[in-house]
């Protein structure tokens, strides 16, 4: 258990799991080891946040786009979080961890698709972090889903077109009933979104950093978090706040 308090703590961190193939590199190993390693810093970064009292957290397991990666390193990659629920979901169930699951789940593997509305199913009335896994998501292609969904409702004259808002087009991407994350870390060096979040990201914090994902580590973590604490956030306005005096 950690002992730290800080000034403030976002309600919602998004992280984008970023290094594992460098640093595989980086020991002469097989990119697979990185990102075996990485799913150490999976479990580690999940108890660090509930235990600062993180409400959610999400990471960026796999983009839309992964899928152009060679077949054998796909196939490594969702043979990991296969196994990261099989292996750890009494474990998160046992923190009160809830688990929700954002991105494309048409077309997935049957077996994968199964593990991952069973963890949804059995997590859903876990109250205390909310652990978001974006697999097989990309932003524009959740954005154009949801976009989908609104012409049927006006196709269907459920819906006037003069009536859609932000908050209604919120309401239909994955991401519904989560609020925006306040904070977005990147690691390995790399400063891009690499279509993470677009929409949601509006008014998030950006912090990115040289270690590489499998070196993240709780200290990492929390140290990324004093940084947020002492950012200004303004949301368009003339008045600085803090990002502790946001969260209060
Ligand atoms: C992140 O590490 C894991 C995923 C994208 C799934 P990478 O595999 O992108 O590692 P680098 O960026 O090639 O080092
Ligand atoms: C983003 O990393 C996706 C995940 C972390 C899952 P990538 O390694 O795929 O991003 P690019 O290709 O460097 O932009
Ligand atoms: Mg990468």
């Amino acid at each position: 258990m950690s002992e730290r308090t800080f000034l403030t703590v976002p309600e919602h961190v998004a992280i984008i799991m970023d290094g594992n193939g460098r640093w595989a590199k980086q020991r002469g190993l097989p990119r697979t080891m990185g990102h075996r390693k990485g799913v150490d810093a999976v479990r580690e970064t999940v108890r660090a946040a509930g235990d600062v009292g993180i409400k959610y957290l999400t990471l960026f397991a796999f983009s839309s786009e992964n899928w152009r990666r060679p077949e054998t390193e796909v196939s490594d990659l969702l043979g990991l979080l296969k196994a990261f629920i099989r292996r750890d979901l009494a474990d998160l169930h046992r923190q009160n961890v809830r688990v929700r699951v954002i991105g494309e789940r048409n077309n997935l593997q049957s077996d994968i698709l199964d593990l991952l509305i069973d963890a949804e199913q059995t997590t859903r009335n876990n109250t205390a972090l909310t652990l978001v896994i974006a697999f097989n998501y990309g932003s524009r292609d959740e954005m154009a889903r949801a976009m989908i969904t609104l012409a049927q409702d006006v196709e269907a004259g459920r819906l006037r077109s003069q009536d859609i808002t932000p908050a209604l087009i919120n309401a239909r991407l994955d991401t519904a009933g989560i609020p925006d994350p306040d904070l977005i870390i990147r690691t390995s060096g790399e400063e891009r979104l690499s279509n993470f979040l677009l929409w949601q990201a509006a008014y998030s914090e950006f912090i990115f950093m040289p270690e590489y994902w499998p070196d993240f580590t709780r200290e990492l973590f929390y140290a990324a978090l004093e940084t947020y604490a002492s950012r200004n956030r303004r949301f368009g306005g003339l008045v600085e706040k803090t990002a502790a005096a946001v969260g209060t």
